[in-house]
Formats: C-alpha cells, sequence, structure tokens
C-alpha cells in the first residue's frame, strides 16, 4: 500500500490497484494550498468522513476532475446529486463490497453539516478490508467506546487518526484509540492547518513511543509505502 499525505486529513491510498482519495481538502488549508495542485490528485474513488468543510472543500472540483466514485453518506451523496455529481455510492453504517474490498462506514462521534448548512447524515470513519491489508481511518471523533468493536472486525497493522485536540482526539485520546483498534502504528492527522490544533511534534511522538506505539506524522506531499 501506499500512502501519499496532503495536508489536514486529506490523504490517499494505493491499494488493490485503486486509488482512495479520503476527506479532500487543499486550497482552503494554508498548510497545504501552496504545496499541492489539486489538478495534479488522481483517485478512482474518494471516501469522505463527514461534511465538514475541512474534509469537503475541494470534494466537488476533484469529483469533477476524476470522475472517481465518490463513498460517503446517504445525505452528502444527496448533496453532491444536486451539484450535478451522480457517481457517488451512498452509504449508513454498515458494510458493503467493492472491488478492492470491503468498506465499512463506522460511527465517529462528531458532528456533520456541509460548508452550506444541509444535512450531512451521521458523521463517520472507514474500515476497509483488502486483500492487501487493512486500512482503518477513524474519521473526525472523540475518544469512543464504539473503537473497541474495530478489532472484533479486522486485525489491523496501521490506523490514521485526527490528534490535534479541540475538534477530535488529541494525541493522549489517540494513543487509548490505538490500544482500544489493536494498532501499533497511527498516521496522525487533522493537526497544525490551525491555531486551535497546533501540535508539538517531538512530544507526541515520545509519548506514543512510550506507550509502546509509533506515531507517523507525515509531512505535506510525502509519500511512502504502509
Ligand atoms: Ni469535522
Ligand atoms: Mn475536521
Amino acid at each position: 500500500m501506499k500512502f501519499t499525505f496532503y495536508g489536514h486529513s486529506c490523504f490517499a491510498i494505493e491499494v488493490a490497484g485503486k486509488k482512495l482519495l479520503f476527506d479532500p481538502f487543499v486550497t482552503g488549508n494554508p498548510l497545504a494550498k501552496d504545496k499541492i495542485d489539486i489538478n495534479s490528485i488522481e483517485a478512482d474513488y474518494i471516501l469522505v468522513s463527514h461534511g465538514h468543510g475541512d474534509h469537503t472543500g475541494d470534494l466537488v472540483a476533484i469529483a469533477k476532475n476524476t470522475k472517481a466514485t465518490v463513498i460517503t453518506a446517504y445525505e452528502i451523496v444527496n448533496w453532491l446529486n444536486a451539484q450535478g455529481i451522480d457517481h457517488a455510492h451512498p452509504m449508513n453504517f454498515g458494510a458493503f463490497n467493492f472491488e478492492f474490498g470491503e468498506v465499512r462506514f463506522t460511527p465517529a462521534t462528531h458532528s456533520s453539516a456541509l460548508p452550506d448548512g444541509s444535512y450531512g447524515g451521521n458523521p463517520g470513519g472507514f474500515l476497509i478490508k483488502t486483500s492487501e491489508g487493512n486500512i482503518y481511518y477513524t474519521g473526525d471523533t472523540c475518544l469512543t467506546m464504539d473503537l473497541q468493536l474495530i478489532p472484533r472486525y479486522a486485525k489491523l497493522d496501521f490506523a490514521i487518526m485526527p490528534i490535534g485536540g479541540n475538534f477530535t482526539m488529541n494525541v493522549s485520546d489517540a494513543i487509548m484509540a490505538a490500544e482500544m483498534v489493536q494498532a501499533k502504528k497511527v498516521i496522525g492527522v487533522h493537526f497544525d492547518s490551525f491555531g486551535y490544533i497546533k501540535i508539538d511534534h517531538d512530544k507526541a511522538k515520545a509519548d506514543f513511543k512510550a506507550a509502546g506505539l509509533e506515531l507517523v506524522l507525515p509531512e505535506i506531499g510525502a509519500s511512502f509505502e504502509i
């Protein structure tokens, strides 16, 4: 699997021959807008955890550019349909088999409205089981007992979690979350993009290490095998 970070909670994973893009938000991110050209982003599928602008800011543009199938909450698919995007797959909390593997839309404890105020349905995360390994992205959430269900569905080598605090889990919450989902490695997202969520990188990594875990804080634009 190849992981590419586009800043905030926007990342891509290449798996089973498909390019999956998550939570497209680049041009509104002061840290990413000069580093990433959204017209260069390729995707076969776009997975959207919830409706907030810092997860959907470039969704319509990239969905139109790439013609990717958008996988997200039913209510967000309705919003996309109203903007002329019909290549979308609506979900609620449940699982469906796609050509690259099984996608389970999992609960997140957060909120979800689109930037224009439209109702975004329930916020969630994605547990994806593929022949090349399993992926779990919690989406924006606080620490919640629901995370304890994840190991019943899949064994994880890594998980992707927000760690910036204020709107989501912070570093110490994410350490507890990693223990709940039984992932030794966490790729941190949703940090530094704006003032409320700035973190101390060295301390965050040291705190994970002290708990016997590894925290990866990707650079914007970086790609690596995971
Ligand atoms: Ni949010
Ligand atoms: Mn967010």
